[in-house]
């Protein structure tokens, strides 16, 4: 049998720079894996079949993310085999901490090693694209820039270790992601110099500064997730002093730097006493 971790990620800068003829959005970010994970197990199977302990419901686009890469991948490298997928969820569905696309890279991974197919990398970067714009970096990272609409990957400089406080709420939004890239405006979009200084600052020893840490999607998750503000001022009067968005929301991170292991762990618990959903995380070096 055979186990792959998933991690998840969050976004230290996320600039959208335009929109493309296509449908999607041009970006540039940086991305950043941290140790909260799902695991996946592969067993020889004649077909290929998911199972996921979570409630069905909940991780249902997961696991048809993981069917499709299952299948994908069988179909371009010729394998007549199947396989047994288990899914171990912990990653929160649809709070932009990619867990989904994480899952579906993290199948790619495993089923190579189960059906012993060497895909060369970028046809297997090819695969992932086309199974979802964020899973390419999960076949790379820690730390990456993210280009195009998330196919061009370049690795970075690790970001110093450390910790990740991760707020997630809850909200039901069909087509989460879709809906808030097609609520930006010309204003909320940018030209990526942010995310240049960001880059430059990265294998320096320590975090970047607060200005380096630029959402495009900053207006529009805090219009669209109702309660969201409120959840942030939650965090700064626990004394998250500087909470950013990942991805398109709604979680909220605060990163703390490893000597400070103590102020990580009583924000954490701080959020979780005021019945937040907090993950105490750290990054992935
Ligand atoms: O690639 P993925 O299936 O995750 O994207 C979901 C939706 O998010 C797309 O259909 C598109 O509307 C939007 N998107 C975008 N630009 C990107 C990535 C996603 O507009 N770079």
């Amino acid at each position: 049998m055979i186990e792959q971790t998933a991690y998840a990620k969050i976004n230290l800068s996320l600039e959208v720079l335009g929109k493309r003829t296509d449908g999607y959005h041009d970006l540039i970010s940086v991305m950043q894996m941290v140790d909260l994970h799902d695991t996946l197990t592969f067993a020889p199977c004649d077909t290929i079949e998911v199972e996921c302990q979570e409630s069905a419901l909940a991780a249902e686009a997961e696991a048809n993310l993981v069917l499709r890469s299952a299948r994908l991948l069988r179909d371009r490298a010729g394998v007549s085999e199947g396989a047994r997928i288990r899914l171990e969820k912990r990653i929160p569905v649809a709070a932009g901490l990619a867990g989904g696309s994480s899952d579906a890279a993290a199948t790619l991974r495993g089923l190579c090693e189960l059906w012993s197919v060497a895909v060369p990398g970028p046809e297997l970067a090819s695969m992932a694209a086309s199974i979802g714009s964020d899973v390419p970096f999960f076949l790379d990272g820690p730390t990456a820039l993210v280009e195009g609409r998330g196919e061009r990957v370049t690795r970075l400089p690790a970001l110093s270790a450390g910790w990740a406080v991760l707020v997630c709420s809850q909200y039901n939004l069909a087509d989460k992601t879709r809906r808030l890239y097609s609520s930006l405006t010309r204003d909320d979009m940018t030209e990526g110099a942010v995310t240049w200084q960001l880059i430059r600052t990265l294998g320096s020893g320590e975090f970047p500064p607060p200005g380096l840490y630029f959402n495009s999607f900053e207006r529009v998750a805090y219009q669209t997730f109702e309660g969201l503000e409120g959840v942030r001022r939650q965090v700064l009067r626990a004394g998250g002093a500087d909470p950013h968005l990942s991805g398109s929301g709604p979680t909220l991170y605060i990163l703390f730097p490893l000597a400070e292991a103590n102020r990580a762990y009583r924000l954490h618990a701080a959020l979780q006493a005021e019945g937040l959903s907090s993950y105490l995380t750290r990054t992935v070096a």
